[in-house]
């Protein structure tokens, strides 16, 4: 993102080692440590976009972080996310990605096609990255 022009990047996980993981790139202005199940420490509508990867999967963050995302994101900008593709209607993220466009909290403008991702017990899982606006 850096590299691509954005100036100011905060970066946020619920992992101490993770964000000095983070912290070593230089790429962030900010980094905070917290969970996305709970109310974030930023004002609402604080960034242009929210870019998260790898954190909605199994064992990670369930669908409830969706409208948490989406509150940090000012009207007009976007969230992007990744998943395991095999993960979006095993662990609910297809039932509250559609609550949260019928409730007219943000609207999806790109979902890539599956692209592999890892190689699981011999089994290939794919990923898929979904984009929506904020509105
Ligand atoms: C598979 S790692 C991906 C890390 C990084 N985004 C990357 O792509 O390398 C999943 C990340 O989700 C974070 N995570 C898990 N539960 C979380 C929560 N409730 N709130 C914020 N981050 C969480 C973990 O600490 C971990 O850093």
């Amino acid at each position: 993102m850096r590299a691509a022009g954005v100036a100011n990047v905060v970066g946020f996980d619920l992992s101490p080692a993770m964000l000095t993981r983070a912290g070593a790139t230089l790429a962030y202005t900010e980094l905070h440590q917290g969970s996305l199940l709970e109310p974030l420490p930023f004002a609402p509508g604080r960034f242009a976009a929210a870019v998260s990867v790898g954190v909605f999967t199994c064992g990670h963050v369930g669908p409830a972080a969706f409208a948490v995302l989406a509150g940090s994101v000012a009207a007009g900008g976007h969230v992007t996310l990744s998943f395991r593709s095999d993960a979006i209607d095993s662990l609910g993220y297809a039932v509250e990605m559609d609550r949260l466009e019928r409730a007219g909290t943000w609207q999806l403008v790109e979902r890539t096609e599956p692209a592999p991702l890892i190689v699981e017990q011999g089994k290939a899982v794919d990923m898929i990255v979904m984009t929506w606006r904020v509105l």
